[in-house]
């Protein structure tokens, strides 16, 4: 059984379509075992504590300075002995410290097709603003380990969606959480769960 720990930062819709795909039978063989949040009032705690699941917020401001927050955040997420450490949504660095301890073991979902429109200042709403002051005509999701760098760890999954004539970055931003968020997230945790995704040489294998 995969136990797996899941940060969140704002409106917890990838946390729901985790709770959601398990539900379904989508996702085999795993246990949330905790959430952590950044902020104290956010919907994803609310989301948590209606699917019955642990949660906690470590939040910078009660924290005198950000290494102190970082050593708080990384006691927080050992406390519930994790397998997997899912970042759904969270949108503060993770520490050095919590990469190398959890190497290959933190998963991110980022709304865009890396390499494209990610790294610094590449988050949220300002993905989808960047995409269409670029005129882009797909976007999309990623599934990615995370190491050191910024959204620069071995890619396991993308699914690409259209940009709209029309579009509005809330309007962009709903259809990629809808046509790739809420897939690609749940679908690369069952792979895991399931033995079915190793890296080699930086890269991800996902064996059939
Ligand atoms: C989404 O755009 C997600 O891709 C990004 O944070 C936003 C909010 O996600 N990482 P959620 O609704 O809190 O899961």
């Amino acid at each position: 059984m995969l136990r797996i720990v899941v940060l969140v930062s704002g409106g917890g819709t990838n946390l729901q379509a985790i709770i959601d795909s398990m539900a379904a039978g989508k996702i085999t063989n795993t246990e949330i075992v905790g959430v952590i949040s950044n902020n104290k009032t956010v919907k994803s705690l609310e989301r948590a504590k209606n699917a019955g699941i642990p949660a906690v917020s470590v939040s910078p401001k009660d924290f005198e300075n950000r290494d102190i927050f970082n050593d708080a955040l990384l006691d927080a997420v050992n406390e519930f002995k994790p397998d997997l450490v899912v970042l759904a949504g969270f949108l503060v660095a993770i520490p050095p410290k919590m990469v190398a301890q959890y190497s290959n073991r933190i998963i991110n979902i980022h709304p865009s097709l890396i390499p494209s429109f990610c790294g610094v200042g590449y988050y949220g709403l300002k993905v989808h603003e960047r995409v269409l002051e670029r005129g882009a005509k797909v976007t999309g999701a990623t599934v990615h380990f995370v190491n050191e760098g910024m959204d620069e760890g071995p890619i396991i999954s993308q699914k690409a969606v259209c940009v709209e004539d029309g579009d509005t970055p809330e309007v962009l931003q709903r259809r990629v959480m809808e046509q790739a968020e809420w897939i690609l997230l749940p679908q690369a945790i069952d792979d895991i769960a399931n033995g079915r995704i190793s890296v080699v040489e930086n890269k991800v294998v996902k064996k059939i």
